[in-house]
């Protein structure tokens, strides 16, 4: 595949509800690997705006292309509103997340035997595949949505907010699991938390209203303040100026 061209590539997109725009003149391209941090504060359009990639949302205006034919997108979405209590496994869950329009003729051919565990073990999940998910922590359960995103091997992996319930150290291992997912996929993730993302994100998009597309994982305070995105510091108010660290 041409690296230079953009899996995804918003183009001029408005787009909003009952007619009313949230999002205005955004462009965006999302190449083979990249990992880019969405950033913006809350009711800014970051949902929105995956729900526009992913085709859930039709543009008022502009268009999402896809420049080297259709893609494969895995999507962990903004809060599990799923039924915990519902008797359905760990297994059921993960392969609940086959593909069945791209992959039908494949599907009905190839075993999806063995996939469940082996997402799960790569997850650190070994073993349970046939938990029922009323038996899960938060972040188990976390994660089994998250393998249930990439059961596909999507090109292009979506993440919204999903850090919002996991603790501190479940979050570090969730940052571990993108960075190495990186290598195979590109990866958007949807944060409010600048501080602890500049570290695995390689660009930034600012969403508030519309998109600044930032190519570098640093941002001080006052680009923030020009792109209109004022966010949160009061988590890592140790570097004021500099909001962001370098990237390793
Ligand atoms: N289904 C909907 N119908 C009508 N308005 C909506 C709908 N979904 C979102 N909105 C509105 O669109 C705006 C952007 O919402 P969106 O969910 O994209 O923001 P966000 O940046 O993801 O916020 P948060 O950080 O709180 O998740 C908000 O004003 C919201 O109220
Ligand atoms: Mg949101």
């Amino acid at each position: 595949m041409d690296s230079k061209q953009p899996l995804a590539s918003i183009k001029n997109v408005s787009v909003g509800y009952g007619g009313t725009p949230v999002l205005t003149d955004v462009n965006l391209d999302i190449y083979p690997l990249d990992f880019i941090g969405v950033i913006g504060p809350n009711g800014g359009g970051k949902t929105t705006l995956s729900k526009v990639l992913l085709g859930i949302l039709k543009p008022y205006r502009g268009r999402v292309l896809f420049p080297s034919g259709r893609i494969n997108i895995g999507y962990l979405p903004q809060i599990s509103r799923i039924d915990r209590s519902f008797p359905i496994t760990v297994k059921e869950v993960i392969l609940s997340g086959v593909s069945s329009r791209r992959n039908w003729w494949k599907s009905l051919f190839t075993k999806t035997e063995g996939i469940a565990e082996k997402l799960l073990d790569e997850l650190g999940l070994e073993g349970y595949e046939d938990r029922a998910i009323g038996q899960l922590s938060g972040g188990q359960l976390q994660r089994v949505l998250l393998a249930r995103a990439i059961v596909n091997n999507p090109q292009l992996l979506i993440l919204d907010e999903p850090n919002t319930f996991v603790d501190r150290n479940f979050e570090a291992e969730l940052y571990k699991i993108l960075e190495r997912l990186n290598k195979r996929m590109s990866i958007v993730l949807i944060s409010h938390d600048i501080g602890t993302i500049s570290s695995i994100v390689k660009t930034i998009a600012c969403v508030n209203g519309t998109l600044h597309y930032h190519p570098s994982n640093e941002l001080t305070e006052e680009v923030l303040h020009i792109y209109n995105c004022p966010i949160d510091l009061i988590t890592h108010g140790e570097l004021p100026h500099r909001v962001l660290k370098q990237h390793s």
